[in-house]
């Protein structure tokens, strides 16, 4: 059974990023696996600063000393790594995308506490329009370079209405096949 980090980029509590990894979470746990979710918006997450003079520390892999830390104690434990996000400007939230950039320092630290190791990742989207496809486009990019495992992806479209936010049934499957496909 592996062990699934999610990195929630969405600052509503209640919305419809929040639904998908709650779905995303009853797939995983209904196979076995454990989940540690972060809710980023409710750290001290900095901008990377793009000093490119990190990895001298194994405990704080970054120059900079903030909440990212827990993230990096996380990350190391997880076989599996969900970034889910709210679709903005076609792309991740910006919460997300920080904390992906912090995660460099990790690879200064050592190449492999990044890349490759077997490790797997997954997104989840919500989307008030319906064209997710530039950031599955990066995201599956991003899968390739850092030589992970894409292990898929779900999307909830449409979500205007936050008096109807629906179980989403694609972030459950997702959950529940971890393991049991690897996307090429
Ligand atoms: C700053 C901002 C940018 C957004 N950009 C897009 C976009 O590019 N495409 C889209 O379909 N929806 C866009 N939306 C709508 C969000 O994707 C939608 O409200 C989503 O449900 C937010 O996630 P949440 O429900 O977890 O908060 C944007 C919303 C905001 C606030």
């Amino acid at each position: 059974m592996s062990h699934i980090l999610v990195l929630n980029g969405s600052a509503r509590p209640n919305a419809f990023t929040a639904a998908m990894i709650r779905s995303f979470c009853k797939g995983a746990g209904s196979v076995g696996h454990s989940v540690t979710v972060i809710d980023l918006c409710k750290l001290n997450i900095h901008s990377c600063i793009g000093c490119l003079n990190g990895g001298k520390d194994k405990e704080h892999p970054c120059v900079q000393r903030d909440d990212m830390d827990a993230v990096y104690a996380e990350f190391r434990r997880a076989d599996v790594t969900v970034f889910a996000t709210p679709l903005f400007f076609w792309s991740y939230s910006g919460l997300l995308k920080n904390a992906i950039d912090r995660l460099w320092a990790l690879a200064e630290f050592e190449r492999s506490e990044l890349i490759g190791r077997g490790r797997g990742g997954a997104l989840l989207v919500a989307a008030g329009g319906s064209h997710p496809e530039p950031l599955y486009e990066h995201f599956d990019y991003m899968m390739k370079r850092l030589a992970w495992k894409n292990l898929g992806k779900a999307a909830l479209l449409h979500t205007d209405d936050m008096q109807a936010i629906p179980e989403c049934e694609d972030a459950y499957m997702l959950g529940a096949s971890i393991g049991k496909r690897e996307e090429p």
